[in-house]
């Protein structure tokens, strides 16, 4: 794959390296809102299959993506707090623990951490001080599941310095003791492959706005069997059987549409933000997320070996991904001096506990890169 600069609006001047914290806009999923927008100007073109072929589309983009053969499994969320508590909510234990790895983003933490109110009892599993850290962090999470575990609900990726996790085998390890494995893909899927039928989650999370390259406000999730006949956490119309029947919404039904479309957001048919998603995906499908990361592994690899030589550490590639990373800084450079030089430089990047991390995309180039390097060996020599 080459740079794919020209899909996006980025200003030369400025050196994108946060996707991590927000994608920016393709041209093309731009103006699919824009004609989401427009086309309320007349609502009586809006016909009923409208509320419905959209969303069907975008289910089924996003199961091409996870490769997941069963499109009503996946549902749109508002967000990712929403979409874990349709699983937290639907949780058929009330002792035991749930395994968390350490730091991990809040809306993938807050509702384990209430359930303790309820008798459960929640585990991080904490990064290890050690050289080997992602090794030894994932068999730290190994060790951590045993009969006792209900769940494990962590990233594939930790989203402050991409650590990966290898979800395979918590998966497996998890099936010995009849775990539920929960996975918030926010920060991987889109860039990172994720096959649901190797991988096997019970729920998968994510929100669309960073990796799938969507608006904010709107993500995908899917449910596995294990959430089938569940309590979502809203009642809404357009859930329930027949609901495409709108002259007779009013027979009321007692059943929802299959699988796991009962926990998908009321007015999921929206008109600006599925169009928006749903493009943003399809261009994912094209480029295909194994491609994304070859593109980053190529554009990187010697950047990495020269920052790491400057004295910074980046995590060894085999325990991380190539489109999240952190650069951890040494005490001899001044964080502050660092800080400066990036904003300098015009690099954006986010700070995130003790590391600086650097979220890549397709749209990142040669001259980007120039200037990420130039902006880390300045404080070296302040
Ligand atoms: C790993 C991860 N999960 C979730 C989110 C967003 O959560 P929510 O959609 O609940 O705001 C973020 C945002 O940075 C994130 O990094």
């Amino acid at each position: 794959m080459k740079c794919q600069r020209k899909k996006f609006f980025l200003q030369r001047k400025n050196a994108y390296f946060n996707c991590a914290y927000m994608s920016p806009s393709m041209k093309k999923v731009e103006n699919a809102g824009i004609a989401g927008i427009k086309s309320k100007r007349n609502p009586a073109k809006f016909a009923v299959d409208d509320f419905f072929n959209e969303t069907t589309a975008l289910r089924n983009n996003f199961s091409k993506l996870i490769n997941n053969e069963e499109p009503e499994r996946t549902v749109i969320i508002p967000s990712v707090s929403y979409g874990i508590a349709n699983a937290v909510n639907n949780l058929k234990f009330t002792n035991g623990k749930i395994v968390l790895a350490g730091e991990q983003f809040p809306s993938n933490v807050y509702p384990w951490v209430k359930l303790q109110e309820k008798g459960l009892r929640v585990e991080f599993v904490e990064a290890p001080n050690s050289k080997q850290r992602g090794e030894d962090w994932n068999a730290s999470l190994l060790e951590s599941i045993d009969s006792e575990t209900r769940a494990v609900a962590i990233g594939h990726v930790h989203w402050s310095d991409g650590t990966r996790f290898l979800l395979e085998e918590i998966r497996n390890k998890l099936d010995q003791v009849g775990g539920l494995l929960i996975v918030d893909g926010t920060q991987s899927v889109g860039a990172l492959p994720f096959d649901v039928q190797q991988i096997r989650p019970d729920a998968l999370i994510v929100a669309g706005y960073k990796w799938l390259m969507g608006p904010y406000s709107i993500g995908m999730a899917y449910y596995g069997s294990a959430f089938d006949g569940g309590q979502p956490i809203e009642e809404n119309w357009i859930n329930r059987m027949q609901s495409e029947d709108f002259a007779n919404l009013v027979k009321y039904q007692d059943d929802y549409r299959p699988k796991a479309i009962r926990y998908e957001v009321g007015e999921h048919s929206n008109f600006i933000l599925v169009p928006m998603l749903n493009t943003a995906i399809k261009q994912l499908l094209k480029w295909g997320p194994e491609n994304i990361q070859e593109y980053l592994d190529r554009l990187l690899k010697s950047s990495v070996s020269e920052i790491v030589e400057m004295g910074y550490q980046i995590e060894d590639s085999n325990w991380r991904a190539n489109h999240l990373f952190g650069i951890r800084v040494p005490e001899k450079i001044s964080r502050e001096k660092l800080n400066h030089s990036l904003k300098k430089h015009r690099i954006s990047v986010s700070n995130r506990g003790d590391a600086i991390r650097v979220a890549p995309h397709v749209y990142n180039d040669e001259i980007d890169v120039r200037k990420l390097l130039k902006a880390l060996k300045e404080p070296i020599f302040a």
